[in-house]
């Protein structure tokens, strides 16, 4: 579908929030409520017909597993944890990226620092006990709510539905890898986000045996 910013009318405008290499993010309202709307752009150097498959397959991800995680917020399945994951923009706040690249040079604190990794751990942990895995976490995609400080997970395209704890260790580990290949000049943060994992899923024990091998796996020295 071909996105034009400018032709909205005033209530269904999209508003450009983010431009990438990748995508384009807008806000605007779909069927009354508000709402994230991304535009994948085709990749020249990929067969068309292939392209166009992995972008549907991104774009369905999003919505199942979008929905998915609402209902966490939402109540409906009141025995599942409430995940943090947002219907709407996320205003003004900063990717967990760019506060943890301030770290040192911004005067970023280490109190902030073991905040966010306490809550990067929490909402992991609630949304692998709830049956989904990620797919991609890495800093990017982990906002922080300017006025409630709260952090919020984005960028479902590639989730899915899995209870398996080798799929939820090889979530982590992306995420440990993220760390140390962009972050490592702040310290130990993987283990303070796996605390707070631990104290957040109740399958946290089958997750970490796999993640501790899924480690040795890759790195056998
Ligand atoms: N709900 C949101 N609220 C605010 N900004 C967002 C939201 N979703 C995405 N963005 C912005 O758009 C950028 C790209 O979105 P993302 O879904 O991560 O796409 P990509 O597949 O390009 O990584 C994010 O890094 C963030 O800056
Ligand atoms: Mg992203």
């Amino acid at each position: 579908m071909e996105i034009d910013p400018e032709t909205g009318s005033e209530n269904n405008a999209l508003v450009l929030v983010k431009q990438g290499a990748e995508a384009r993010v807008f806000e605007s309202v779909l069927a009354g409520k508000r709402s994230i709307i991304k535009e994948r752009f085709s990749k020249k150097y990929r067969h068309p017909s292939l392209d166009s498959k992995l972008t549907l397959k991104r774009l369905n991800a999003v919505h199942d597993q979008g929905s998915t995680a609402r209902h966490f917020n939402s109540g409906s399945l009141c025995r599942r944890p409430r995940a943090p994951y947002p219907d709407f923009r996320v205003r003004g706040g900063p990717s967990v990226k760019d506060v943890f690249l301030g770290f040192w040079s911004n005067g970023v604190v280490k109190e902030r620092l073991a905040d966010i990794a306490t809550q990067i751990g929490d909402a992991i942990g609630k949304l692998h006990d709830g049956g989904l895995v990620h797919g991609d976490l890495t800093t990017s995609n982990m906002l922080i709510r300017d006025e409630s400080n709260k952090l919020v997970l984005i960028d479902f395209g590639l989730s899915f539905t899995s209870t398996l704890p080798e799929d939820k260790a090889v979530d982590l580990y992306v995420l440990e890898r993220a760390l140390i290949s962009m972050h490592s000049s702040c310290g130990n943060v993987m283990d303070l986000i796996l605390a707070a994992y631990k104290k957040s899923s109740k399958q946290w024990c089958s997750t970490l045996n796999k993640l501790a091998q899924v480690t040795t796996f890759s790195y056998p020295f």
